[in-house]
């Protein structure tokens, strides 16, 4: 049982040696600050009310979410600070255009025709197939050197070996991110693969990664774009196994793909915050008024114990307030009062409360622990020069210039803190940094190919992208393949 030979990395095609070295204190400093600015005008109606994204569970019902409290939280201060950001890097959107989103977005998660996927469960055709139970394909997998940086390079179009798998040929995929079905007609979003400067990523082989699964559990704990990943994730591997021998069921804060033949699970779990919050029903967390206890994780954390592959996320439910609201007590005790605090402040707090977790319950001769960084959003076409689009909705390649400084509106401080904080914990945790990777791709997302609070987007919706269209979500298949990648490299390679 040994799938993954590994190559002498000496020998393999790679320039190794040419690792970059670029981190001048200065530049961080000058990015930092820069992003700092832009971190500033984030807020806008327009994100705030995008970031009630969807999230989409099957056969969950409606639920009408409450007027906004907030229907204007940015001081009057900073929306001067703002506006003059605004003009000072050319976007011309102003923070009070009206985005008409107000009654939209806000309202509860998306439930979302998943019928199909309960379907796949059932057993009509379970005549017992014989799944070999040893690898048989024990091709040579060529991995990249373990010092390589896989995550600067340039997306190159290749219809040969992209999508990894069909849209149409993943029947575990929901309406959410079918965009094809949906009715999208460009389909080039499909073509691109990464590609890491100083080597390659190994060909994705399904069987190699069932195989280290096998008697495992592999586990996405975060929000709806780690949910995103995790649909990916199951695509990516399902056409391994033969139909009638893999299941799909929601449990509580859980989404569990199970692949019997290998007794091996792919799962989700649903806290979009990692610590306790006021959001984190897996059905009716669609809240505004968003509050954390910043160090409070272990009833979360309870669930993720004993699990193989623990891959975490956190950050698009930070992005519709400037600050974070942090509860003084309990929800348990009732308490409703809470402080303002800083977003990366609360940030700051929140990773180190769940490094901590990870240090004291992760058993690192088990268990291997990615962090990803943040997922970009698409909201203003002047940020990648397209005086003529609408958000992301009419963008049809990725932004091909990878000397242009991009500036898409990240709040890269808290990139910075999540590195930072993953290099220095006790158990070795893999830092997926898919932020600039994935901030050229302004093509891939779901836009109006998508559903909204369990429906399809009507035609009428669908011409109407500076409201309807979803900037946050991906299509599948799409760029959260390509992140699945850089976690099927690092399994692989880990021996
Ligand atoms: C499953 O498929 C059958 C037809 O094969 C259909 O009648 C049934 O409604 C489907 N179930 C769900 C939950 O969609
Ligand atoms: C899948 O779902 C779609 C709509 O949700 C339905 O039209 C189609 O018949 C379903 N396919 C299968 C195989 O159940
Ligand atoms: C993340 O990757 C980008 C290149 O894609 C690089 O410029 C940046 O420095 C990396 N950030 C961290 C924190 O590793
Ligand atoms: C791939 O792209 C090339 C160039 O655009 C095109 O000529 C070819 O038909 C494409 N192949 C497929 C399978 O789509
Ligand atoms: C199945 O996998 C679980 C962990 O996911 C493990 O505890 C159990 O021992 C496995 N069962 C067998 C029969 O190997
Ligand atoms: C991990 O394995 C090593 C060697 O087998 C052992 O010395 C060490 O105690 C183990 N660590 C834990 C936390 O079990
Ligand atoms: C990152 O960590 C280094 C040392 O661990 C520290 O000096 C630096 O201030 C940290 N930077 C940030 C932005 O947290």
């Amino acid at each position: 049982m040994h799938p993954s030979r590994r190559k002498n990395p000496l020998l393999s095609s790679v320039t190794v040696a040419m690792k970059h070295k670029k981190n001048s204190n200065l530049s961080v400093f000058v990015v930092v600050f820069s992003v700092f600015l832009f971190g500033v005008f984030m807020y806008n109606e327009d994100v705030k009310s995008m970031a009630e994204f969807p999230f989409s569970w099957p056969k969950s019902q409606e639920i009408q979410e409450e007027p906004s409290i907030e229907a204007n939280p940015v001081p009057e201060t900073m929306k001067k600070d703002t506006e003059g950001i605004v003009s000072m890097n050319s976007r011309t959107l102003s923070l009070e255009e009206p985005h008409g989103h107000q009654d939209s977005d806000e309202t509860a998660q998306e439930s979302d025709d998943n019928s199909n996927s309960s379907n796949a469960t059932n057993k009509e055709d379970e005549q017992k197939i014989e799944l070999p139970l040893v690898e048989e394909d024990e091709e040579e997998v060529e991995l990249p050197p373990e010092e390589c940086d896989l995550f600067t390079g340039q997306w190159v179009f290749d219809n040969a070996t992209r999508p990894l798998y069909k849209e149409d040929e993943c029947e575990f995929l929901t309406a959410q991110v079918t965009c094809l079905r949906n009715g999208r007609k460009d389909s080039l979003y499909q073509n691109w693969k990464w590609q890491p400067r100083d080597c390659s990523l190994p060909k994705f082989n399904p069987r190699l990664l069932l195989n280290k699964l096998r008697n495992k559990r592999l586990l996405f704990v975060g929000d709806s774009l780690n949910r995103n990943q995790w649909e990916s994730m199951i695509c990516l591997v399902q056409s391994a196994v033969p139909s009638g021998r893999k299941t799909w069921r929601k449990e509580g804060s859980f989404a569990i793909f199970t692949m019997e033949d290998y007794n091996a699970t792919i799962e989700f779990y649903w806290a979009p915050f990692l610590v306790e919050s006021n959001s984190d029903d897996p059905n009716m967390h669609s809240i505004l008024n968003r509050i954390i206890m910043p160090e409070a994780i272990n009833k979360h954390g309870v669930n993720w114990k004993n699990v193989d592959y623990l891959i975490f996320n956190t950050y698009i439910w930070w992005m519709n307030t400037f600050s974070m609201k942090v509860l003084r007590g309990s929800f348990d005790e009732g308490a409703t009062e809470y402080d303002e605090i800083e977003r990366p402040v609360a940030y700051r707090r929140v990773l180190t409360t769940w490094s901590k977790w990870v240090d004291e319950n992760v058993d690192p001769n088990r268990t291997m622990v990615f962090f990803s960084s943040m997922s970009p959003l698409h909201i203003k076409s002047l940020d990648w020069n397209n005086p003529d689009g609408i958000k992301c909705a009419k963008e049809t390649t990725p932004i091909l210039d990878t000397t242009r400084h991009l500036n898409v509106g990240t709040d890269r401080r808290l990139l910075v803190i999540g590195a930072n904080l993953t290099q220095s914990m006790k158990i070795p945790v893999h830092f997926i940094n898919i932020t600039t990777l994935s901030e050229y791709r302004k093509d891939a997302h779901t836009s109006v190919y998508t559903i909204r609070q369990g429906k399809m987007l009507t035609p009428e919706q669908q011409a109407d992208p500076t409201t309807y269209a979803d900037c946050i979500h991906w299509c599948l298949p799409g760029l959260p393949d390509t992140w699945n990648e850089f976690i099927y490299t690092r399994i692989i390679s880990h021996s």
